[in-house]
This record gives structure tokens, C-alpha cells and sequence, in this order.
């Protein structure tokens, strides 16, 4: 079995240098054991959980994603559940809190979260070691790693990889535009943020947006990175959480097929199908306010949709669902096992790896 070994799996406790992305609005909790029992670092998703407070206005259906428990409860047991279904490989996982301004109390009352089930259990606190957090400013989180947490960040640009360093994180994810679900405004793709993020601080940096494979990996490397984070490819795995029609639409599509529209903090990249058109007209046409495709200009509407509420938009067809997904769409074919997927991009990375001087003349 081929490995390869870089300074973010001695910083994150990890075998493989390979990172699940927090993907709402599921938990990933059966995703997070699978990825921590092949070796990688294995993260439990949030932003759903917040959906549970506000079920009308959420855009999926809260209750059958998570039951009637408060957020708190919701997260306490995920994290239990993880520590127990990674407890024969001794592996390590992590919890993604996105911390958008929009999200801040939600952010709390995670951070929270995490620091007590880390408090209530020694399995837990050996277990989980890691806290990601996403889309907002780190400054504040910073009181996570006195609670002896490993603490990454994710950015979109080198002020904001900066901006993470001087707050003290661990390690940074350069995000680039190509990736699934929330992207920055301004598209950046990896190609250009990768080595730029990774020549701008000293911290490791990981990165994310478009990385799905061997030569992926071996890219980053290459970029400057010291491992990769990827969320569309792991939707597209037997243990994923994520219903079968987005495991399909991410099988079937092509790299072409995603949209960026707004979304629910600024834009989002979406897998194309007509709902993903009609957000990203209402974008182009800039709809004053609307959340994930709904309007939301008049008092009216605001008060229609506290009465109705959303249909549950990943139980619907394909064609209405709203689904968020990388370009790496187009490079995802299969539905392979976590561990199937990450021994063999570990394999074929250390082949391509080893192959280049064979490759290449150099002087
Ligand atoms: C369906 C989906 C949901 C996501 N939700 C979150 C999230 O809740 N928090 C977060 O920090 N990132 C989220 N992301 C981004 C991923 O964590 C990851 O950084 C991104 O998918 C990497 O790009 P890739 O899709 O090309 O692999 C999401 C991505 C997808 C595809």
C-alpha cells in the first residue's frame, strides 16, 4: 500500500494528507467516520443543524434530516456517534463551523458545542481534535485552540490567508472558485490562489476547489500545498449522507454543468439543472433580496413564506432539486467506497509522484 506523507498529517494526527470538507446541509456523520477510518481527516457538518430553528424558512426539511432535538443535542450526539464509529481505527476527526456574520449566534452556540463534548468524554477529546472554520472572519474563533483544538481555517483570496494567519490558526485552506457549494465573488480559481496563499504565510496550507484525484493531489503538491480538502468528489461515495439523486447528478455531470449564483452568504456554485438557471437569472437580474432562489422583495413574500415555508428542496426531481457541487463534477464517474477512493488517489499520487524524474530532463 502506497503512502505519502506531508507536514499536515503530522499537524492534523492524520494518515493520509487528504481532508472531507464540511458539506451542509447533512451532518456527514457516516461520511466523517468513513473518511477518519481510511485514514483522513473526517469533519461533521453544522450549517443544517441551524435549520432546525427556523424549520419554515429552512430550504430543506429539518425534521427528516435531523429529528425534533435542538441544535446543541443534534451535535452532541453526531459527535458521539462519530467517536464510536472511529474508535477501532483511533483515527482523528473534526467539526466544521461556518462562521458568516449571518450564522454568528448559530457559530456560538456550536463552538459551544464542541468545547463541551469535548468536556464530557476522554474518547471525545482524544478523538476530536479539529475545528474548521469557514466564510467569515477568524479573529474571533481563535479561543478554540486554547481549548487544545487543532484550528484551519478557510479563505478565498491571500488578504484573507493573511488575516487567518495573524489570528493564530494552524492551517489554511485556500479555497479556489471552482469549488462546490460557497465561493467568493471575486473567482479565484486554485491554480492562482494555491501558490499564492502558499508563498504569503507560513502556516500549512491545504487546498480545496476542484481536487478529486491522484493527479489532483500531486498538483497541490506541486502548488505548494501540503494536502487537499475535497468535498464534491466524497458526495459521490457509497457512505456519503447526500440523497442518490446528488450522488447521480454528480456522476452525470459534465464540467461544464455548474452554475455560480447567490446563494445564502453571497454566491454559490451550484450543479446545473432549471433551478440552478432560474437562481442565477435572478442573480444576473439582481432580484433585490432573495435566499436560494426565492424571492424575497416584498413584505408579502416574506410573510407567504414564513406561512408556507420551502418545499424540501432535495427531495424533489432532479430537475428542481437545488444541489451544490465543484467543476470537479466533470472528472467524478464512479461510486467508490471511502477507503476504495482514498487508497487509490493516494496510490496514483505517489506514482505520478515518483514518475516525474523519468519525465522530465532536468539541469
Ligand atoms: C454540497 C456542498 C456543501 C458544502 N457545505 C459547506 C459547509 O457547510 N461549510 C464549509 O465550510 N464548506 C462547505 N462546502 C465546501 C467544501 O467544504 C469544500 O471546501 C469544497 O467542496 C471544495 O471544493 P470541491 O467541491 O471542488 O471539492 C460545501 C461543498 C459542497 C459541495
Amino acid at each position: 500500500m502506497a503512502s505519502l506523507h506531508t507536514e499536515i498529517c503530522d499537524v492534523l494526527g492524520i494518515k493520509h494528507p487528504i481532508l472531507q470538507g464540511g458539506m451542509g446541509p447533512y451532518k456527514t456523520e457516516d461520511l466523517a467516520i468513513a473518511v477518519t477510518n481510511a485514514g483522513a481527516l473526517g469533519v461533521i457538518s453544522c450549517i443544517g443543524m441551524a435549520a432546525t430553528l427556523l424549520p419554515d424558512a429552512a430550504p430543506i426539511d429539518a425534521v427528516r434530516l435531523f429529528g425534533t432535538d435542538p441544535p446543541p443535542i443534534i451535535l452532541q450526539k453526531s459527535i458521539e456517534a462519530v467517536t464510536k464509529g472511529t474508535k477501532g481505527s483511533r483515527g482523528v476527526f473534526g467539526v466544521n463551523i461556518p462562521v458568516a456574520s449571518e450564522f454568528l449566534l448559530a457559530s456560538e452556540m456550536f463552538a459551544r458545542g464542541v468545547v463541551e463534548a469535548m468536556e464530557s468524554d476522554s474518547d471525545i477529546e482524544r478523538s476530536l481534535r479539529v475545528v474548521v472554520t469557514s466564510a467569515g472572519n477568524p479573529t474571533p474563533w481563535a479561543q478554540l485552540k486554547k481549548q487544545g483544538l487543532i484550528w484551519a481555517h478557510v479563505v478565498p483570496s491571500v488578504y484573507h490567508a493573511k488575516k487567518a494567519e495573524k489570528a493564530g490558526t494552524d492551517v489554511i485552506v485556500a479555497s479556489g472558485h471552482e469549488g462546490g457549494a460557497h465561493v467568493s465573488w471575486d473567482p479565484v480559481h486554485s491554480m492562482v490562489l494555491v501558490p499564492a496563499v502558499a508563498k504569503a504565510v507560513k502556516t500549512p496550507v491545504v487546498a480545496a476547489g476542484g481536487f478529486c484525484d491522484g493527479n489532483t493531489l500531486a498538483a497541490a503538491l506541486c502548488l505548494g500545498a501540503k494536502g487537499v480538502q475535497m468535498g464534491t468528489r466524497f458526495i459521490a461515495t457509497k457512505e456519503s449522507d447526500f440523497e442518490p439523486i446528488w450522488k447521480q447528478a454528480i456522476i452525470e455531470r459534465e464540467e461544464r454543468q455548474t452554475l455560480v449564483g447567490r446563494g445564502l452568504f453571497g454566491p454559490m456554485r451550484f450543479i446545473r439543472n432549471k433551478r440552478a438557471e432560474s437562481i442565477v437569472k435572478q442573480t444576473l437580474e439582481d432580484v433585490p433580496r432573495f435566499y436560494l432562489g426565492e424571492p424575497l422583495d416584498s413584505n408579502e413574500a416574506i410573510l407567504k413564506l414564513e406561512r408556507d415555508g420551502f418545499e424540501d428542496l432535495i427531495d424533489a426531481k432532479a430537475d428542481t432539486a437545488l444541489m451544490f457541487g465543484g467543476e470537479a463534477v466533470g472528472r467524478i464517474e464512479d461510486l467508490p467506497t471511502v477507503r476504495q477512493l482514498i487508497d487509490e488517489i493516494i496510490s496514483d499520487a505517489a506514482k505520478i509522484i515518483q514518475s516525474l524524474p523519468n519525465q522530465v530532463i532536468t539541469k
